[in-house]
């Protein structure tokens, strides 16, 4: 192994950068050439490429966001946009493929691992934290801060109005982030895809927590867990009390790094190059009990990673 590449594919977590600085040191540091591939797999597709040396990644180790910037790419789902990628990596003599990106990122990967028979090894980057193999992604922990400082400030407001907050905060499909935002705040509810809700259920709570002398409740909702201004009139018209929406949204995805976000983005990428040295399939870097692990990445993409239903009922035991 002489040459390989990186990308950072799909939506941007904070910590891709320091990733890929972990992996353009590590791979300069065991003798390797390093390609960056821009804009994710359409920038591959496309060539857009630039030689990463060991000043490319100078000072930003703390950067939100990814230097080499990243797309959707739906030409990657079809057999033309793979094989296209599948001929840029040969053309451009590259013995194998890092790719920092979620779950549609590393399908991708696969097929293009198929197609090409170059190793790739995936790296878990996305804020939803929903990849299975993985008990932690880059950029999880970082959003999970982001919303819950919003959320505290949202408390006072809420607490000095006597209001009911529902606060939306990302996972289209996904309940990670609501799940561990909820805990972390002492939400008095929490409402994630993956479990189904009652409204009356939940309006009769709030009116049980009001008795019993709380001033103002938090319900910290997913964005696929359904839609948040429908929810807050069923709650008011039911219960009467005053109820206001807040969509903490993309400010999730930026930022600085949090250090868990940035180590575990070190731990990752130095472990990515050094699988990559030894494989001649296709891997995935994962965190599973406190440790770097490494798994098929085909593996890994056929399985679903469930939420904590046990962190779930604690949230709601703490919350009354
Ligand atoms: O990065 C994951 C995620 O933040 C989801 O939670 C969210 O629904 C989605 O990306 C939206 O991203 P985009 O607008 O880039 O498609």
């Amino acid at each position: 192994m002489k040459k390989i590449a990186v990308t950072t594919a799909g939506g941007d977590a904070p910590g891709m950068n320091a990733c890929l600085r972990a992996v353009v040191r590590s791979a300069i540091y065991y003798g390797l050439e390093v390609v960056g591939f821009e804009e994710g797999y359409g920038g591959l597709i496309e060539e857009k490429k630039k030689r990463m040396d060991l000043r490319s990644v100078s000072g930003i180790i703390s950067w939100g966001g990814t230097i080499l910037r990243t797309k959707r790419c739906p030409e990657m789902k079809t057999r033309k946009g793979i094989e296209k990628a599948a001929r840029v990596l040969k053309r451009n003599r590259i013995d194998g493929l890092i790719t920092i990106g979620g779950d549609g990122s590393f399908r991708g990967g696969i097929e293009l691992y198929r197609a090409s028979r170059i190793p790739v090894v995936a790296i878990p980057a996305s804020i939803d934290n929903d990849i299975a193999g993985t008990e932690d992604t880059i950029g999880f922990d970082t959003a999970v801060n982001t919303a819950l400082d919003s959320i505290q400030k949202i408390r006072d407001t809420a607490f000095s109005h006597e209001r009911i907050f529902i606060i939306e905060v990302m996972g289209r499909e996904r309940g990670f982030i609501a799940l561990a935002v909820g805990l972390a705040c002492g939400a008095e509810i929490i409402l994630v895809p993956e479990i189904r809700y009652n409204l009356s259920k939940i309006s009769r709570e709030l009116e049980k927590g009001k008795k019993t002398g709380k001033k103002s409740s938090i319900i910290v909702m997913a964005e696929g867990a359904g839609a948040a201004y429908a929810i807050a009139h069923h709650i008011r018209d039911v219960t009467g009390y005053e109820v206001r929406v807040s969509v903490v949204g993309y400010i999730q995805r930026g930022g600085s790094p949090t250090a868990r976000s940035v180590n575990l983005a070190n731990l990752f990428g130095h472990q990515a190059v050094k699988t990559l040295l030894r494989t001649k399939s296709a891997k995935m870097v994962g965190w599973e009990k406190g440790e770097v692990v490494v798994q098929p990445l085909d593996y890994v993409t056929r399985q679903r990673k469930e939420i904590d239903r046990n962190l779930y009922r604690l949230a709601h035991i703490l919350a009354i």
